[in-house]
């Protein structure tokens, strides 16, 4: 039927479910992708490399346990190279993105998991040199892994996860330290996509409610198991990067909130 513009309507493409529904090997999300992982030698990093893998990609995974490293590798076989690098470190990062890049060809999705935290958090205890460190491991370190990586993905284009924290959306007793680093990521991310969209880069910031992993030891009281019981397990967080990573390039999250139901 015409619309009142006298124009015939386009034709509705028809969905085809069967690429949807096959569960097929053949149809792994991730098949012929490359990605590059922080933080793989524990919690989020580390499930999110191991469903990566499973979904078929070719991975980079990073943290400084080479020990932590080689096992994951051992463990997930297939074309995996593992670059121990502190992120804090510019030179040894720019160094190391270099050699992934050249051991994948190139790099389609960067999930940036790596992250810490200080037990002597609250401000009244809080020493200016943990800041410091803070701001380093945290905001400085993602702006090293950007910056180095950015040269080899414009053009081609590609996708840069950061993990941040529902800390940064909401005041808590994770520390201003925290917090403020978590929040810093969040105008990295945005900054960093509406910079360099033309060139084809597209970033997500995911923010993760307690979730249980080794980060959640560093707290200064310990979180009572009923708790734990509850929080989120790092495959849920996988699960959440895997279903940005596997959106066409059409497509932009530019944020993604996942929370414990039950807390
Ligand atoms: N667990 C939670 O409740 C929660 C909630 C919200 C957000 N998050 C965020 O989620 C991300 C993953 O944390 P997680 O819970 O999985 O904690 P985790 O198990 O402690 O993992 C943190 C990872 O970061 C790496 N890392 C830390 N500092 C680094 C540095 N300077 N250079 C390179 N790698 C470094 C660690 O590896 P190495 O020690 O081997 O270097 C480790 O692989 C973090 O950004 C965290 O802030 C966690």
């Amino acid at each position: 039927m015409a619309t009142p513009s006298g124009e015939q309507p386009r034709p509705v493409r028809p969905l085809t479910l069967p690429s949807i529904l096959d569960p097929q090997p053949s149809t792994r999300r991730l098949s012929g992708r490359t990605a590059l992982i922080t933080g793989a030698s524990s919690g989020m990093g580390r499930a999110t490399a191991a469903l990566f893998a499973a979904e078929g990609a070719d991975l980079v995974v990073t943290a400084r346990r080479r020990a932590e490293l080689e096992r994951l590798r051992a463990e997930l076989g297939g074309r995996v190279h593992a670059e121990a690098v502190d992120l804090t470190d510019r030179a040894a990062v720019t160094a190391a993105v270099q050699r992934s890049v050249a051991a994948l060809g190139h790099v389609d999705v960067v999930v940036h998991a790596a992250g810490t935290n200080i037990p002597r958090r609250a401000l009244s205890v809080l020493d200016p040199a943990d800041w410091d460190a803070m701001v380093a491991a945290n905001l400085t370190a993602s702006f090293n892994l950007t910056h180095a990586l950015l040269p080899s993905m414009r053009g081609r284009g590609g996708l840069i996860i950061y993990v941040s924290s529902g800390a940064a959306l909401q005041a808590d007793a994770s520390g201003v330290a925290y917090q403020a680093t978590k929040r810093g990521l969040v105008g990295l991310a945005h900054g960093t996509m509406f910079e360099e969209k033309a060139g084809g880069i597209r970033t997500t910031v995911i923010f993760p409610g307690l979730t249980d992993t080794p980060l959640v030891l560093k707290r200064p009281v310990p979180t009572p198991p009923e708790v734990l019981a509850k929080a989120l397990q790092p495959e849920d967080i996988a699960q959440a990067c895997l279903f940005v990573a596997a959106l066409p390039a059409r497509a932009h999250v530019p944020e993604l909130t996942i929370l414990p139901a039950g807390l």
